[in-house]
């Protein structure tokens, strides 16, 4: 999820580079870097980061000789956002220059292996072994030496790689988007076409597993087996806004389609392993307490079902600013704190009350390096990349993954889980991106019949068991984008209260999936409609009962009962959009409310 940059051509690369780079900073970077290429091979690599915006890398970089270059702003992942781990990295030579996009999911070994071999490394970043993998094949052309290093590379990633004493540039990409501009005389690549869409709308899009050798004069791309491949430039038509965008019309939009990659990325190098390491070796928790806000509050809340499902430890769940005023719990709880921007003010102080109160700590964070990874015993990150709509939709799915694993972690090491049920849950968390990514194919649907409902000045959600938190966030993501008055609730307690307000003029909205509650939901449901309220399910795909029931059903592929959330949270999350959209609210940025919450 960070931008990359490259350029290869007759004009200074540094100027061209910084201002390509600047294009990608509105995602929100840690910290940036640039390499180029003297021509006249008098200098060599000339290489400069810095950590924080690309506002501090212009202002501290020297002038930089040269016409060929690559640059990098960092989403950090693997290492913390500092100078050192900034891209791009280099080798011990210090004549490669490499930048990359993604995780390389087998880089422990790897670098195990180099730093045998005497490679020295100067980050802590897994993109750095890629580095070392080219130095070690260079004997002349670079694009082999590439092609070699990709074999013993796993995961997802898009490389860039320039080397002093070669005028090209070599990029090569699986699973993470890169793609060649061309213009007249000079030559482009990205990770985003909004890097360059001021200097050339004509594009190369650089497919999975090919390696693209980049000059100022030619373009060349290779296959898997090295044979060239042909492909016509395409005219992009994209304003630099939409770009940014995506073409989406909103980064919230965006960000819910970036979901099944946002999953698989957070899966990677984690489920892999037949023995994983644990979170803490040699402790054992009787109990867990989650705290968090608003919608981390809810991925706990959902938290608490999938800990008690698999792991059995017993799960409270508290909103931080009400944390430290709850008695100290004499079973010393596994604490576990969970923030996307990892700077929300509440749940810092919970952080630092649950050390004081001498428990261990997790942290579920999206920024790396934020201020939680200080104050909590281990870090889980969600790998969401930056989020850029107020309202969070792909840090929630992810912190759900971190808690499935957190889950299967605690289940493993108290024995509760065994190997065989481990095995299955990874098949299904392996699935979450194609069950997401059918939900996502429903938004033509989702999107009319929430133009049908769009006009409700209330909304209600109802789930129960493990769909009752999610409910809860349905009606969160409702209020805050489409400024319906949504409330959630366990179906149950309807009939003690909440159905006095249920009239035809509230719409409501009913989890109703086939799992050990299903039968009970439908009685809900029931009591709803005959107070003559609209009613729309969410059920899976083939329940012909449902429609009896209900005036709509959004229908999703049948998962596990404990894996539904995920599936069930982005319709409720393309519902809230579209029903926003249909009302003309400002979407990515609703009033009165912030993406990080610093105040308590
Ligand atoms: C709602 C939303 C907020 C945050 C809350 C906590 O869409 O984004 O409710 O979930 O402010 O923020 P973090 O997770 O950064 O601690």
């Amino acid at each position: 999820m960070c931008g990359i940059v490259g350029y290869a051509g007759r004009r200074d690369a540094q100027p061209i580079l910084l201002d390509c780079l600047k294009r990608l900073e509105y995602r929100g970077y840690d910290s940036a870097g640039i390499a180029v290429i003297d021509e006249n091979r008098e200098i060599g690599l000339q290489l400069f980061k810095a950590k924080g915006e690309i506002a501090v890398l212009e202002s501290q970089m020297p002038q930089m000789k040269g016409v060929l270059g690559i640059a990098h702003t960092r989403w950090a992942t693997q290492g913390k956002p500092t100078t050192e781990n900034a891209h791009p990295l280099s080798d011990c030579t210090a004549k490669l220059a490499v930048v990359h996009n993604g995780i390389i999911s087998n880089f422990m070994d790897v670098r195990e292996a180099l730093v045998k071999a005497g490679h020295k490394f100067t980050s802590e970043t897994d993109s750095e072994v890629f580095a070392h993998l080219v130095e070690s094949e260079l004997k002349g052309d670079l694009v082999k030496a590439v092609t070699k290093a990709l074999e013993k590379v796993e995961g997802t990633f898009a490389f860039v790689v320039v080397s002093a004493g070669h005028d090209e540039i070599v990029a090569a990409r699986r699973e993470s988007p890169l793609v060649i501009g061309l213009g007249e005389g000079e030559n482009f690549i990205a990770s985003d076409v909004t890097a360059l869409l001021k200097y050339t709308n004509r594009m190369i899009y650089i497919q999975d597993g090919e390696v693209a050798r980049i000059s100022k004069d030619s373009v060349s791309i290779f296959d898997q087996k090295g044979d060239k491949v042909e492909r016509e430039p395409q005219k992009v038509t994209w304003s630099l806004e939409d770009a940014e965008k995506g073409g989406y019309p909103h980064f919230m939009l965006k960000e819910i389609f970036e979901q099944p990659d946002a999953i698989h990325d957070s899966l990677l190098g984690r489920i892999e392993t037949v023995e994983p390491e644990p979170f803490f070796h040699g402790s054992s928790f009787s109990n867990v307490k989650i705290v968090a806000c608003g919608t981390s509050y809810y991925a706990g809340l959902v938290g608490k079902y999938i800990i008690e499902e698999l792991a059995k430890i017993p799960t409270t769940v508290q909103i931080s600013s009400e944390y430290r005023y709850s008695p100290v719990s004499k079973e010393n709880p596994l604490v576990v704190l969970i923030t996307q921007s990892g700077e929300t003010a509440d749940t810092l102080g919970a952080a630092r009350e649950a050390r004081k109160r001498g428990n261990k700590t997790i942290g579920i964070a999206n920024v790396v390096g934020s201020a939680i990874t200080r104050e909590v015993d281990h870090v889980v990150y969600t790998r969401a990349g930056p989020e850029i709509g107020v309202a969070a939709t792909k840090t929630f799915v992810t912190q759900l993954v971190a808690l499935y694993l957190l889950a299967m972690d605690l289940g493993m090491q108290n024995k509760s889980l065994t190997a065989q049920a481990r095995r299955s849950m990874i098949g299904s968390l392996r699935n979450f991106p194609r069950d997401v990514q059918d939900v996502l194919n429903k938004a033509g649907e989702i999107e009319s019949l929430a133009k049908k409902y769009a006009q409700a000045r209330d909304m209600f959600f109802i789930g129960r068991s493990i769909n009752f938190p999610i409910a809860l966030e349905g009606a969160l993501k409702t209020k805050e984008i489409a400024y319906i008055h949504g409330e959630g609730f366990p179906a149950g307690e309807l009939k003690h209260g909440p159905l006095a307000l249920v009239s035809k003029d509230s719409p409501v909205v009913a989890i109703a999936v086939k799992d050990h509650t299903y039968e009970k939901m439908l009685g809900n449901m029931s009591e709803v409609s005959a107070r003559g309220s609209p009613l729309i399910a969410i059920g899976f795909e083939g329940d012909t009962e449902l429609p009896k029931y209900v005036d709509d059903v959004i229908s999703i592929r049948e998962v596990p009962p404990v894996f539904t959330p995920v599936p069930v949270i982005v319709v409720l999350q393309l519902w809230a959009y579209y029903l926003a959209k249909a009302r003309g609210c400002p979407i990515d940025k609703p009033r009165n409310i912030a993406k990080t919450v610093t105040v308590e």
